[in-house]
């Protein structure tokens, strides 16, 4: 067994670590050798060709520009002006179409010539209805450029609208992610797409994936693809300030769940098929050395400002830092991909039943993504720390556990519970049951995970329906 010390100098250091203990331990060597390799594995791209490998070697970074400052959204005519744009679809929720930051991006765009048309119809949390709304709408428009300007429903919105109006023989399943849809690669170049996003949390402004409520199956699934990322991000913290509580917590546990799923994702060279074409290459990954970077630092603003931004509207500083977090992890997350809470929350989401959602303005129940993510990371997490606990261990330290004298094998446990403080120190639902299920609708909770197997195989441990029933039911109540 390595010693806490030991483990803890691996995570920091871990190729020279590796060498020097395996020729210098030559009794321990055996057992001492597979836990270094194990985490050496995790850290390292293993350099070997293609030929004949069924897991993949390579992985890609994509992520759009991201320009980040207060009051950049002033910039948005320009930009468009600069990219020849001359007929421009501005896309935002009934809520947001009120607010400042579409009035910011008006004005831009009038005082610097640019023609529009405005669709304020996004559904929050879209569906495929109100997908193909938003594709009618800019199918007829015939844009040049889009500009999004809300959470990830109006960006996801938006990039679903640029693709089919970009591809209009496609069939609207023939992009979305299998097993729903048929998954096809998109090869017809799209328009440019300008996002600006208000919330901080989905870090959609970065990515190329699109989510939304497939109604007939009641299940959450998607788009992906890197051809769909924005041209630009226009991080503007000062669109924060108009955020109620709840949107900043919920969002704020978006960015904690892509963090720590990316982080703890199976690593991208035990990712299997190995892909004949890059194309095919999935935007989802696995965890590798780049994503590492941005989910770590994420996590490390989580921990610091999430508390804060929630609980003071004025604190500027709290909440830009999580503007620029919710980026981070974005990058991290896109490339890497997030596994069991995202998988699992799909149906927790599209099986509400009556739940409202307080802070957010809509005349339909919802559950908010973040909190539907969140409420199962504890469980989660306890059974994912079985592989690469050191990870785990490192994670719960960034959220603030003292793990000096923590045991490897408690990994899931300790990052369980620091979870579960963090969650009831901002007064979150006390499990599913409080937002609706009981054990009754486990059967169905599971059905709807099955089908997420692009995310849920990403889990660092595999799962079987019976693992996915007991992490339901272990999330019903958190406290
Ligand atoms: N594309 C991706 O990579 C990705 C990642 C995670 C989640 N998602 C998806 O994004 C959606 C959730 O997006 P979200 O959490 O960003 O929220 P949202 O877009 O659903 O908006 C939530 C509510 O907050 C309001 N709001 C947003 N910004 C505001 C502001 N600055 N001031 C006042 N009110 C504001 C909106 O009007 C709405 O009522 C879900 O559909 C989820 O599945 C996408
Ligand atoms: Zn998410």
């Amino acid at each position: 067994m390595l010693s806490r010390s030991l483990q803890r100098s691996l995570v920091k250091c871990r190729t020279k670590i590796v060498l020097t203990q395996a020729f210098s331990c030559p009794r321990s060597g055996s057992s001492l050798r597979t836990s270094l390799l194990v985490t050496n594995h995790h850290q390292q791209a293993p350099g070997l060709p293609s030929s004949g490998k069924t897991t993949d070697y390579a992985f890609e970074m994509a992520v759009s520009n991201i320009r980040y400052g207060a009051g950049v959204t002033n910039e948005v005519g320009m930009d468009l002006q600069n990219m020849g744009a001359k007929n421009v679809c501005l896309m935002t929720d009934k809520n947001l179409s009120q607010l400042p930051p579409v009035k910011i991006v008006m004005d831009s765009l009038v005082k610097n010539g640019i023609n529009f048309q405005v669709y304020d119809n996004v559904r929050v949390e879209p569906t495929d209805t109100s997908f193909m709304d938003a594709i009618e709408f800019a199918k007829k428009g015939a844009f040049d450029a889009y500009v999004a300007v809300g959470g990830g429903s109006t960006m996801d919105t938006c990039k679903a609208a640029n693709l089919y109006a970009s591809s209009p023989q496609s069939e609207f399943l023939d992009y979305v992610n299998a097993p729903i849809g048929k998954g096809k690669p998109v090869c017809s170049p799209l328009k440019p797409l300008i996002a600006v996003p208000t919330t901080s949390g989905t870090g959609s402004e970065t990515t190329g994936v699109a989510i939304f409520d497939y109604e007939h199956l009641k299940v959450k699934t998607g788009i992906a693809s890197r051809a769909i990322k924005p041209t630009l991000g226009l991080v503007d913290p000062l669109h924060t300030l108009h955020m109620p509580g709840q949107v900043v917590a919920n969002s704020g546990f978006d960015v904690l769940c892509h963090a720590l799923e990316s982080y703890t994702a199976l690593p991208y060279h035990m990712r299997s098929p190995c892909p004949s074409n890059p194309i095919s290459r999935p935007a989802y990954q696995g965890s590798n050395p780049i994503s590492d970077i941005w989910s770590v630092q994420a996590l490390r603003i989580v921990a610091k400002y999430l508390k804060r931004a929630v609980r003071n509207p004025d604190d500027l500083e709290a909440r830009s830092n999580m503007h620029l977090a919710s980026a981070f992890a974005g990058i991290g997350f896109g490339n890497a991909g997030v596994h069991l809470c995202h998988g699992m929350s799909y149906p927790i989401s599209g099986l509400v039943k009556t739940y409202k959602a307080k802070d957010y303005s809509v005349d339909h129940p919802l559950v908010p993504h973040g909190l539907s993510v969140v409420l199962t990371s504890p469980a989660v997490f306890t059974f994912t720390a079985k592989m690469f606990p050191e990870r785990h261990l490192e994670t719960a330290e960034i959220l603030g556990a003292d793990t000096h004298t923590a045991k490897i094998q408690d990994a899931g446990p300790v990052l369980a519970d620091t979870l579960r403080k963090f969650l009831f120190d901002l007064n979150v639902d006390n499990g599913l049951a409080a937002i609706g299920y009981s054990k009754a609708d486990i059967p169905a909770l599971v059905k709807g995970t099955l089908p997420q197997e692009r995310v849920t195989k990403l889990a660092p441990r595999p799962q079987s329906e019976e693992d996915l029933s007991a992490l339901f039911e272990a999330s019903m109540k958190l406290y």
